[in-house]
C-alpha cells in the first residue's frame, strides 16, 4: 500500500452518539436523536424516512454544512469538530460533492460553465480556462450530455438539468456524493434514469453515494438502505456485500485523485490565501458572465456621483453669489423704519398702536 494506504483503512464517515437538536423562540426540536452511522468508501446507500424524521439534517451534518449538537463526527477519520470554517469549506469543496432536489443551477448560464463552477471555488482550481472547460467536458459527457453543453437551463429537461447538476457535483472528483432528494421534482421515467445514471457512478467508478428518497422503488438502486424515524436508525439493511478494498482503489476510481486536504499539510495562512483568491477570481467571473449588468451598475453609480457634485457645487456657487451681493450692498446699511412696535421680537406693522390687555 501507498502513504495514503494508511487512509484507507477508515471508513468514509463514522458518526457517534450524534444529535442535533434547533431551538425554535423557546421550543426545542430535536431533529437527530443518538445517531450512529459508519460509511465505508464504495458505499450506495438510501436514507429513507417519512418527511420530518431527520434525513436532511442527517445530511448536512454529513456534508459538514452544520455542526452536531453533541456526539462526534469523522470524515475520512478527522474530527469534523475540530476543524476551522476554512477547513470546513475546503472539504466540502474538493471531497464532496451535492445534489439537491431543485436542481440549483445558474440560469441563463450554459451547461458547461454551471459544471465547471466549482472549479473557481477550489483552492486548488487553480486552472487555466481551457483546463476548467476540458474538464467540464469530461464531467458532462460522464453524465452523456456532451450535445447539451451550449444549453442553458431553461433548454434542458428536469432529468437533464439534474444530470449538469450530478456532473457539476462530480467535477472536483469528491470522494463522497451526497444527494437530498435527487429525484423529487422527476417523473418516474426521468427518476430512474437519474438513479441508474448514480448506480453507474458507483459501480464503475467507485463514488460513495448517499441519497435520500422517499420511494421504496428509488432505493432498490443502492446497496443499503438506512430507515430513519423521528431523528433516529430504526434499521440499517445492507442488500449486497460490501466490495473489496483493492476493487475500489484502481486508478480509474476518481477517489484517489491524490490530493490532500488534511489540515496538517498546509499552513493556516496558506489556506486563507488560497480562499481570498479564490473569492477574488469568482467574484472576477460573476462581473464577467453580467457584463451588462455590471455595465449599466456602474453607469448608475458614475450618474449618482456626477449628480452629487453638481448639487453640491451649485449649492456652493450659490452661495457664493448671495455673500458677495451682502458684501457689495456694504454692513453698515441701516434701514430705519417709522413707527413700527417690536414686541416678543416680532415688528408689528407700521404707524400702528397695540392694544394691550383690551385696553
Ligand atoms: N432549520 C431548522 N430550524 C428548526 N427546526 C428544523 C430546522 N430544520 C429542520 N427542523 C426540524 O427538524 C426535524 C427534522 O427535519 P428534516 O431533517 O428536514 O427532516 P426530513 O428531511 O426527514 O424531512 C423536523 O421536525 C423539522 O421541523
Ligand atoms: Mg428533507
Amino acid at each position: 500500500m501507498d502513504a495514503r494506504g494508511t487512509h484507507m483503512s477508515e471508513p468514509i464517515i463514522r458518526v457517534v452518539d450524534v444529535t442535533r437538536t434547533y431551538h425554535v423562540g423557546d421550543v426545542d426540536v430535536q431533529a437527530l436523536r443518538g445517531i450512529n452511522l459508519t460509511v465505508e468508501p464504495g458505499e450506495f446507500i438510501a436514507i429513507m424516512g417519512s418527511s420530518g424524521s431527520g434525513k436532511s439534517t442527517l445530511m448536512s451534518l454529513l456534508g459538514c454544512l452544520d455542526r452536531p449538537s453533541s456526539g462526534e463526527y469523522y470524515f475520512e477519520g478527522v474530527n469534523v469538530a475540530q476543524l476551522s470554517e476554512v477547513q470546513l469549506a475546503r472539504i466540502r469543496s474538493e471531497r464532496l460533492g451535492f445534489v439537491f432536489q431543485s436542481f440549483n443551477l445558474l440560469a441563463r448560464t450554459s451547461a458547461i460553465e454551471n459544471v465547471a463552477l466549482p472549479l473557481f471555488y477550489a483552492a486548488a482550481g487553480t486552472s487555466s480556462g481551457t483546463e476548467r472547460i476540458e474538464r467540464a467536458r469530461t464531467s458532462l459527457k460522464l453524465l452523456g450530455l456532451a450535445d447539451r453543453e451550449r444549453n442553458t437551463p431553461g433548454q434542458l429537461s428536469g432529468g437533464q438539468q439534474q444530470r449538469v447538476a450530478i456532473a457539476r457535483a462530480l467535477i472536483n472528483d469528491p470522494i463522497l456524493l451526497l444527494a437530498d432528494e435527487p429525484t423529487g421534482n422527476l417523473d418516474t421515467r426521468n427518476s430512474h434514469e437519474i438513479m441508474e445514471t448514480l448506480q453507474s457512478l458507483n459501480r464503475e467508478r467507485g463514488v460513495t453515494i448517499i441519497v435520500v428518497t422517499h420511494e421504496p422503488d428509488i432505493a432498490t438502486y443502492t446497496d443499503r438502505v438506512i430507515t430513519m424515524r423521528d431523528g433516529q436508525v430504526v434499521s440499517d439493511i445492507r442488500s449486497r456485500p460490501l466490495r473489496s478494498r483493492p476493487e475500489l482503489s484502481g486508478n480509474s476510481s476518481p477517489v484517489d485523485s491524490g490530493r490532500n486536504w488534511r489540515p496538517a499539510t498546509t499552513s493556516a495562512t496558506e489556506t486563507a490565501r488560497a480562499f481570498a483568491m479564490m473569492i477574488v477570481a469568482a467574484a472576477i467571473q460573476a462581473l464577467a458572465r453580467n457584463k451588462m449588468r455590471s455595465a449599466l451598475t456602474m453607469l448608475g453609480v458614475f450618474i449618482g456621483v456626477a449628480a452629487l457634485i453638481v448639487m453640491v457645487a451649485i449649492g456652493q456657487g450659490a452661495n457664493e453669489a448671495v455673500r458677495k451681493q451682502i458684501e457689495s450692498l456694504g454692513t453698515n446699511l441701516l434701514v430705519v423704519v417709522p413707527g413700527a412696535i417690536t414686541m416678543g421680537g416680532m415688528r408689528s406693522g407700521q404707524g400702528e398702536r397695540l392694544n394691550s390687555h383690551g385696553g
